[in-house]
């Protein structure tokens, strides 16, 4: 059976997926944050030769099964990169589009999301949003407030750089106030007023649709995530495909631009050796 055409609940799972899920568990970490980059919807529609909004709808199959298989392997945080600052200079029947889609999976998803334990929050300028949208938002925040297993976060009129830009604006401010010293400004800082303060940076970016950019996503955030870039556009992007870009994470080395681990004693030894030489 293809899994990509399901969409499961936990009770639905299969014992094909149970056992592939159990595979990306033992053959390495699990990433603690993954980030994805929704991208490829308008395409995968029109090659279709449909309106993009039918490739947002197709999307919104995605997010489910990527939001439901990344709980049950024990991913703690997901964000998801659904409506960029940029994207209000789409056209108007498109964000119209997008906006209703967005109360509508809400509305769909709530029940699910909390019967899951999925905790709803969001990043972003979300003051901007229609009403409705704002309203739906805070109902499922509110019914999923104490869930435990995984964090999903939207990003919805979010941009790293308005990020960035407001946790200067509020930094600059505490110095104003006497509150903090210039010299107290440093990396721990700056991340504890990013919007994603209470949330570790992401280990693994994902971005569908086979562009080579992060287009204004958590810039701040990334500085050390692996990136997982692939051709497949969002809506055909489901947790197959996961698993693959979760095994490609664990082959990755990490060095946080350090050498390898026990590379640094002996690089050290054979430095001095050649010094007393
Ligand atoms: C990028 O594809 C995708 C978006 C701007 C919107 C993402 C929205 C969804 C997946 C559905 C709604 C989401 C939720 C969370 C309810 P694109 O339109 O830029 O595609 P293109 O690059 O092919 O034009």
């Amino acid at each position: 059976m293809s899994l990509k055409s399901l969409s499961l609940t936990d009770n639905q799972q299969t014992e094909e997926d149970k056992k592939l899920q159990q595979q990306v568990k033992s053959s390495g970490a699990i990433p603690k944050h993954i980030a994805v980059i929704m991208d490829g919807n308008g395409r995968w529609a029109q090659k279709k030769g449909n309106i993009r909004l039918f490739g947002h709808k197709a999307g919104v199959e995605s997010v489910r099964d990527i939001t439901e298989s990344c709980a049950q392997l024990g991913v703690e945080y997901l964000t998801l990169y659904a409506f960029s600052t940029e994207n209000w200079n789409r056209p108007s029947a498109e964000i119209n589009g997008l906006m209703r889609l967005l109360v509508q999976t809400l509305r769909n998803e709530a029940e699910r999301l909390n019967k899951n334990d999925i905790k709803l929050v969001t990043i972003g300028q979300t003051e901007r949003l229609p009403g409705k949208c704002q309203q739906m938002l805070e109902e499922v925040i509110e019914l999923t407030a104490d869930n435990k297993r995984m964090q999903l976060c939207l990003a919805l009129s979010y941009s790293g750089r308005w990020d960035i830009k407001e946790a200067v604006k509020n930094i600059a401010k505490e110095v104003e106030k006497g509150n903090i010293t210039p010299d107290q400004i440093d990396d721990d800082l700056i991340g504890s007023f990013l919007s994603t303060a209470s949330v570790p940076d992401p280990d693994l970016i994902i971005r569908t649709s086979g562009e080579f950019r992060i287009s204004n996503f958590l810039l701040w955030q990334l500085a050390y995530s692996e990136l997982y870039i692939t051709e497949t556009y969002w809506p055909d992007f489901r947790r197959d495909e996961l698993y693959q870009a979760i095994f490609s994470f664990q082959k990755r080395d990490r060095r946080y631009g350090k050498v390898k681990n026990g590379h640094n004693k002996s690089m050290s030894a054979s430095v001095i050796n050649q010094i007393r030489s």
